[in-house]
């Protein structure tokens, strides 16, 4: 049957979207598969309504598309749809809820402090010391994030992040390396190591600058091993389900420490999952049907 590429949305992703959309539309249709690009959630949803798809392909990145709204609403229709169900959607959107399901089964996260406006920002601060990660709880791709080293730049860091959501996650930062780890149909991918050349991985590094480096396998031998485990972990803890993407610092002591999941991941020429499938022989095209394929349960 026909499938929706569900893409765009309104989200702070909704450029990342498109794009990543437009890749996946392009591959699907490059096997044969008979399928249309559907923008937000509204016009999916009437789509549906009148029959004119049999599953959904979501890569809808954000708020709606990838926090649980529109896997209820499709299994309301009962529409096949990829990637995670409600309640992995909706958790892993939730940073700070996420870090407690993690550290209620014994998963290495950061330390951390959730903070709304109002609350004393200072105890909060003082329970973790500098430097700290400031993030909205419920945002992807890096936006509205600022690492900060003292107190100077902590109101400028909460104020950025509040623009995105009322509820933020102040987390220790660790130094060391940045890892990912996609998965699909369940099984780990080879993790890849990221090599800014800025400061960190944000938003510029993720879409836009082209000498980010990006090392996979990341790592080797037991420590490789040992990564793919633990993100598997995670992502089976969250609730997560099909496809998606563990990421992971890895400190100087070569401990790793699970940051988020991603449940719809990026798919743009710049994304991570499609690098770490190619390390396998899993072409774009193919990395596609997989996800497809995952579906059908
Ligand atoms: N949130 C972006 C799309 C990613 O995880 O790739
Ligand atoms: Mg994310």
């Amino acid at each position: 049957g026909r499938v929706a590429v569900a893409l765009g949305g309104n989200s702070a992703e909704r450029e990342v979207s498109l794009d990543s959309g437009r890749n996946v539309l392009e591959a699907l249709r490059s096997l044969g598969v008979d399928a249309h690009p559907v923008d937000g959630i509204p016009a999916l949803l009437d789509a549906l309504r009148a029959g004119h798809f049999a599953r959904v392909f979501n890569i809808l990145h954000g708020r709606g598309g990838e926090d649980g709204m529109l896997q209820g609403a499709l299994q309301a229709l009962g529409v096949p749809f990829t990637g995670s169900g409600v309640l992995g959607s909706a958790l892993t959107m939730d940073k700070v809820r996420t870090k407690q399901v993690w550290i209620a089964k014994g998963l290495p996260t950061p330390r951390f402090q959730a903070y709304r406006k109002g609350e004393d920002i200072a105890a909060a601060i003082a329970q973790l010391g500098y430097p700290v990660i400031v993030k909205p709880s419920h945002e992807g791709s890096s936006v509205g994030i600022t690492r900060v080293y003292g107190a100077a730049d902590l109101p400028a860091a909460i104020e950025l992040a509040m623009r995105y959501d009322g509820e933020l996650v102040l987390e220790q930062l660790i130094e060391g390396d940045e890892f990912t780890v996609g998965i699909l149909d369940g099984e780990a991918l080879p993790s890849i190591h990221i090599v800014p050349r800025g400061e960190f991985y944000d938003y510029h590094a993720k879409y836009v600058a082209e000498d980010t480096q990006y090392i996979c396998p990341g790592l080797q031998g037991a420590a490789e091993h040992d990564m793919r485990q633990l993100a598997r972990q995670a992502f089976d803890a969250a609730g997560a389900s099909g496809w998606g993407r563990v990421d992971v610092m890895r400190d100087k002591a070569g401990r790793n420490w699970l940051l988020e999941v991603n449940t719809t991941p990026g798919m743009t020429s710049h994304s991570l999952v499609p690098k770490a499938a190619r390390a396998v022989g899993i072409e774009f095209p193919q990395l596609c049907w997989r996800i497809l394929e995952t579906s059908l349960g």
